[in-house]
Order: structure tokens, then C-alpha cells, then sequence
């Protein structure tokens, strides 16, 4: 479907916009705001990453759960036990949803990343958060096939509740731990723009496959009009 016959569509239903997290991979808090507002019908979750975190920090966080998204705090937590712990502690008092933790700091730092969490949500009355494990960094090009199934692992013993993994090993996470939820990025419409992306995948094929949550940015952010590219990538699943 073309991008201007797709603007007619008017988003996506609420069990499948509540799989979608947009990428707020932009250095200020008016544009992403601006983005997300604009992208509400097709997006469920707001991704809060290291970028946006750097230039807005926590009132990004607040100023999307009062736009009504939940966020995917992407911080990818990498640190001493104690460290993570603490900062993890305040991503669950912020209200995050989600909060990434790297499984390669080992399973006492994943741990100590999802018992922060979960107290601090807990002391803010806030509903239980999921910690996500970043299995593999697509960058990381050289990484062995036994790296993720060995990172899952860690990730399920240490009580995360999700992984972030690439389209082409989601069929094995999904042998290897059912019930974990997996978090997917490389969203692309089908012949798109791959940018640095190595494992592009479309919406359909992802959930097919076996995602829980799609991470969604520069196929729709850096479109000349977002709302009509997203509009066409989801065109198959509304
Ligand atoms: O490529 P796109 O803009 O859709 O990226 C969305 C998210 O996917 C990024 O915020 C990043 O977390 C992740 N990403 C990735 N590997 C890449 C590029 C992006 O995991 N090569």
C-alpha cells in the first residue's frame, strides 16, 4: 500500500498498539513530544533512550506518561551491582514500564537491576515493571550463536521479565523460554531503508516469528511525513 493511500487508516487497535514502542531517538524533549503526539494512534510505548535520557532526563519520563504512553526506559544498565541497583530504583519511581539491563554485566548485576526496579515502583505505588536484558548489540557483528541463548538464560534466572533481541533469533528465543517477552528492534517496511540495521524485519513477520514488543524509529521518524509511514508499515496488521 502506498504511503497516501495508507493515511486513511486511522491506527492501529489497543492489543496491538500496546506492542509497539516508538523510538524517541532525538536529543529534545519539545520534538519528541511533538513526535509522539503525532504518532499516538499507532504507538502504545515511548522509548526514552540514551540520547533523550542525556538531554531531558526524568521529565522526559513524566512528561510521556502524562501524553498517556507507557515507557520503555532504555537505558541499557551497565554497572557495579549497587550502581544498577540504585538507578534501576529510580527508573521503577519514575514510572517506567520497561528499564533495559546489559546481560552481559553478569546475573548478580541483572539481579541486582530488577530488585531496584521493582522497589521502586513498589514505593511509589506504581504497577510492577518489567526489567528487559539486552541479549546481543546488533554492533557487535562478531558476537557467537551461543551468546544469546547463554545471555537468555542468565537474563530468566536473574528474573527479567524480557529480552531485547534481533528478528533473526527470535524463533530461538522463543524455543528456548516461551513466556519471556521479546523485544524487537530492526522494524522496517519490506524493501525500506535498512540505515545501520543488520537484521531488518517487518512488523508482520515479527510478530509472526514471535515478538512481543516492536521497537519502531527512523522508518517512521525520519520519514518526510511519520504519521503516513507509519500508517504503511502497519498497513498489514489493522
Ligand atoms: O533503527 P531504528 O531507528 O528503528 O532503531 C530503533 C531502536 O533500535 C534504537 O533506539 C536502538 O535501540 C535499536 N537499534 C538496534 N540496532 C541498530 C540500530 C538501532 O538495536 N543497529
Amino acid at each position: 500500500m502506498s504511503a497516501s493511500t495508507a493515511k486513511t487508516i486511522d491506527g492501529l487497535p489497543a492489543e496491538v498498539r500496546a506492542k509497539t514502542a516508538l523510538a524517541l531517538d532525538v536529543d529534545d524533549l519539545v520534538e519528541a513530544l511533538r513526535l509522539a503526539r503525532q504518532l499516538s494512534p499507532w504507538f502504545g510505548v515511548a522509548k526514552v533512550g540514551l540520547e533523550l535520557y542525556t538531554a531531558a532526563g526524568p521529565d522526559a519520563v513524566g512528561a510521556l506518561m502524562d501524553n498517556g504512553f507507557d515507557v520503555f526506559l532504555d537505558l541499557k544498565l551497565h554497572d557495579i551491582p549497587t550502581t544498577v541497583a540504585r538507578a534501576a530504583r529510580v527508573g521503577g519511581a519514575l514510572g517506567a514500564t520497561y528499564l533495559t539491563l546489559h546481560a552481559h554485566g553478569g546475573a548478580d548485576m541483572l539481579r541486582a537491576g530488577v530488585d531496584g526496579l521493582l522497589e521502586g515502583a513498589s514505593n511509589a505505588d506504581l504497577p510492577v515493571p518489567m526489567a528487559v536484558a539486552i541479549t546481543v548489540l546488533t554492533s557487535d557483528a562478531d558476537a557467537p550463536a551461543h551468546i544469546m541463548p547463554n545471555r537468555l538464560r542468565l537474563a530468566v534466572e536473574a528474573g527479567c521479565g524480557g529480552i531485547v533481541c534481533s528478528g533473526a533469533t527470535l524463533r530461538e528465543a522463543r524455543e528456548l523460554s516461551p513466556r519471556t517477552v521479546r523485544v524487537v528492534p530492526g522494524i522496517r517496511h519490506a524493501g525500506g531503508e535498512q540505515h545501520d540495521q543488520p537484521h531488518p524485519i517487518t512488523p508482520a513477520a515479527a510478530f509472526e516469528e514471535g515478538a512481543d514488543l516492536l521497537v519502531i524509529g527512523r522508518a517512521v521518524t525520519q520519514a518526510d511525513d511519520p504519521a503516513a509511514a507509519a500508517a504503511s508499515l502497519f498497513a498489514e496488521l489493522v
